[in-house]
């Protein structure tokens, strides 16, 4: 574990310089015109610093594991490259993930984010969208204006990315409408579908990136995809047990906002298969109310501790990460990034935060 926290906390503060040269603190001429060209007529330079650069770098400001790009930079290196020749991708994942959460809050009600209240209850839904939804294109402005790269490889990124930013709306779509109750009857089979899309996608855009630009060939660029959409799997899994018993302060989001939200977690499948018919009912029926009542929330737990579902949600996602490691094993030659590889996924499943 305290050799991913020295990964982590080794690449955070190099990433996040190359997210400033990339994307300005402050708006001016010069930046904006890097961005979207000189202005046939005019630009509100105040309007675009309150609108975008205050929000996108409050959540940006207050950090975050920066794994995606972490990931990223450690499948580069165990495929033979130097981490430090692709920094500058790096920022795409990262800021685009940035973006999904500032939009997640929003479709989720939720009420804390990295410690903070979320980005839409300190500036306005309005402005929260609008800025989560730049950050899913502002950082591709990298790939645009490169010169290193072929077109070649660029279009073979710009494939993948409109691929992966699909499936992560479709993934989003069926959380939602699950939150929601439109569904009455989740199964777990399309629970992991959900999160390999929601979660599983980001991950595996870092992964396929550093592959397509450490050039190897097209089926370890689908190995390393696979990888790292189950270790996205594996990641949600423990998100989802750390939202019903983690620490308040190391998790940075409210405890028990999945009840509140209504969430169909692995837990709530499992419970829900096992349950008798009251507690099935019960645990329905408090989701159903996205109540914020801390007693109400309690009973909701309960209900899903007394049927073991945590414990089979950890097996789970032990199971998943296992699977996700002997796909890449095989081919991957040893080296230090490969160990540190291994230690990442493992880091995401054990993690408190
Ligand atoms: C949160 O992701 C969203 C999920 C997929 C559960 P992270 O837990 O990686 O968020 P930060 O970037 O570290 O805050
Ligand atoms: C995170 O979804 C996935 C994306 C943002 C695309 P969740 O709603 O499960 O994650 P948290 O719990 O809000 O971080
Ligand atoms: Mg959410
Ligand atoms: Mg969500």
């Amino acid at each position: 574990m305290s050799e991913v926290w020295a990964l982590l906390r080794r690449y955070a503060p190099l990433i996040d310089k190359h997210i400033e040269k990339h994307i300005p603190r402050s708006f001016n001429l010069d930046a904006l015109e890097r961005i979207c060209g000189k202005p046939r007529y005019g630009y509100d330079l105040h309007a675009l610093n309150e609108a975008v650069a205050k929000p996108l770098w409050d959540l940006l400001d207050r950090g975050g594991k920066r794994w995606r790009p972490s990931l990223f930079l450690t499948v580069y290196e165990a495929l033979g490259g130097n981490p430090e020749d692709v920094l500058d991708y790096a920022v795409i994942p990262e800021v685009i993930h940035n973006g999904t959460l500032i939009v997640d809050d929003v479709e989720d009600d939720s009420e804390y984010r990295r410690g903070k209240p979320c980005i839409h209850r300190i500036y306005g839904v309005d402005i929260a969208i609008n800025v989560g939804n730049l950050m899913y294109y502002l950082p591709l402005t990298i790939l645009l204006r490169d010169e290193r790269l072929s077109e070649r490889k660029k279009n073979r990124i710009y494939e993948m990315y409109i691929e992966e930013m699909i499936r992560l709306s479709i993934g989003q779509a069926m959380d939602i409408a699950w939150h929601r109750g439109l569904s009455p009857h989740v199964t777990e089979e399309q629970y992991m579908q959900m999160c390999a899309y929601k979660t599983g996608t980001l991950a595996r855009f870092s992964a396929k990136l550093a592959a397509i630009l450490a050039d190897v060939d097209e089926e370890k660029v689908e190995s390393v995809g696979r990888f790292a959409e189950a270790i996205g799997v594996a990641f949600q899994i423990q998100d989802d047990i750390l939202n019903l018993v983690g620490e308040p302060e190391k998790y940075g989001k409210e405890i028990g906002g999945d009840i509140t939200e209504g969430k169909r977690t692995l837990m709530v499948i499992h419970t829900l298969e096992k349950a008798s018919p009251e507690d099935k009912k019960r645990l329905i029926e408090i989701l159903n109310m996205h109540t914020r009542d801390p007693k109400l929330i309690a009973e909701a737990i309960s209900i899903i501790k007394k049927y073991g579902s945590i414990e089979y949600a950890k097996e789970v996602s032990k199971r998943i990460m296992k699977e996700a490691w002997n796909e890449i094993d095989g081919w991957l030659p040893p080296s230090k990034a490969k160990e540190a590889l291994e230690a990442l996924a493992r880091f995401l499943i054990e993690r408190e935060l």
